[in-house]
């Protein structure tokens, strides 16, 4: 049969990550190409014991249908943490489970965007929340990134051209996919920005928890005096992606309509890995954990700095994160990025190609990226010197 797709989705495109994980498969493979937390991160053998004992003693709970906010305990939990971490939330604001941040963009849009309404992103950025943006309809304005975040003259200008721009996307800490964090100064700027053009800001701040280097800055959220930013978190990135478990915290009035559309969507989110999450939580040091995984990240992140600093010839340049998943790597002029992505597959080695992480969808990037999670150190090794080598052919 000839389907006829709706308008909304004929012209969405599948993530070019989710594409390139198919093509893993080959003996050999090397790839730089995922967003996902390093395997040896997930604690197994505490979640396994709690889920069976989940299991034994509230098979009920676990197996019913349960509330839309979340499981309260886990709300609870959720609060405490990100106050604590990272100074967030007031009398005015509610704090409700969702299923990963993917569905926390998602719903934020949802319910402050009409088709054709402007969401104003970092250039480069989430390409999930970018198709996320799409598949509702609205426009998509990029403002290009540039050292220490968004560049802020770029941002006025786009928020005086569009008067019907209603979202603000930004992910200020070790940015996917650029592993950019912004600087205090600009965020500040951010903020003031909004305010002035009346629109929302949707903080996304899956990786916050992830720096290894240097000094937390204050999130958007802190700094918000008027119900303006939402804040979007996670524990893909700090205890397991699979589970599906991320958090939105904003202004009540804003929270209770975001809540009414997630009835929609799934009625809840998996109320099982709700409960795994808060019983691990309070049975586990999960401060501990995450100092685990950044230690981890941060010996994984400096190899390949090693590596790229040792092998890469010095019209490379690579931003040097200091926390979460990513580095992004621009070639020279001379280098086409495409063909040097396409060439790195023939050698069996994966990069996710700049041009997926645009705004605007028919440009192009001179730039990749890069994970360092999920590559073993040997992998790292020798994957940046292949990729070294073929810059190097490609120059000749
Ligand atoms: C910037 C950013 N936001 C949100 C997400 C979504 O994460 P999840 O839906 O797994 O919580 C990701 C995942 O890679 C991300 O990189």
């Amino acid at each position: 049969m000839q389907y006829k797709i709706s308008d909304k989705m004929v012209n969405m495109k599948p993530s070019a990550i989710r594409e390139i994980f198919k093509s893993l498969g080959t003996p050999g493979a090397i790839s730089f190409a995922a967003g996902n937390p390093a395997p040896e991160s997930f604690p197994v053998k505490d979640l396994a014991a709690i889920s069976a004992d989940i299991f034994e003693n509230r098979p009920s709970q676990a197996l019913q249908y349960s509330v839309t906010e979340g499981y309260p305990r886990l709300r609870e939990q959720v609060k405490a943490r990100i106050r604590e971490k990272f100074n967030i939330g007031t009398p005015e604001d509610e704090t409700i489970i969702v299923t990963g941040g993917q569905q926390g963009i998602e719903l934020t849009c949802k319910v402050l965007c009409n088709e054709g309404d402007v969401v104003i992103a970092e250039n480069p950025s989430f390409i999930g929340a970018l198709n996320s943006f799409r598949s509702l309809g609205a426009k998509i304005v990029g403002v290009d990134v540039e050292d220490g975040g968004m560049n802020i003259e770029a941002l006025e200008k786009a928020l005086q051209e569009n008067p019907n721009a209603k979202l603000l996307y930004v992910i200020p800490t070790f940015q996917n996919p650029g592993g950019f964090t912004t600087s205090l100064e600009k965020r500040k700027a951010i903020y003031a920005l909004a305010r002035k053009y009346a629109v929302v800001i949707l903080e996304d701040n899956p990786y916050g928890e992830l720096r290894f280097r240097g000094e937390d800055l204050p999130t958007l959220k802190s700094m918000d005096t008027d119900g303006r930013v939402v804040y979007c978190g996670s524990f893909s990135k700090v205890l397991s992606a699979g589970m599906r478990v991320g958090f939105l915290c904003g202004n009540e009035a804003l929270i209770q309509k975001i809540v009414v559309a997630k009835q929609v969507e799934d009625v809840h989110t998996n109320i099982f890995f709700q409960m795994l999450c808060s019983e691990y939580m309070d049975r586990c040091d999960m401060d501990a954990h995450v100092e685990e995984i950044r230690a981890l990240y941060r010996a994984k992140c400096d190899k390949m700095l090693e590596c790229l600093d040792r092998e890469m010839p010095e019209e490379v340049k690579y931003t040097r994160p200091e926390g979460g998943l990513f580095l992004w790597c621009t070639l020279p002029e001379k280098i086409d990025s495409g063909a040097f992505v396409k060439k790195a597959v023939e050698k069996n080695v994966f990069v996710v190609p700049g041009t997926a992480f645009n705004c605007d969808e028919t440009k192009g990037s001179p730039s990749f990226r890069l994970n360092y999670s999920m590559p073993s150190m040997e992998e790292i090794e020798k994957g940046i010197k292949i990729l070294a080598d073929l810059v190097k052919e490609m120059l000749a």
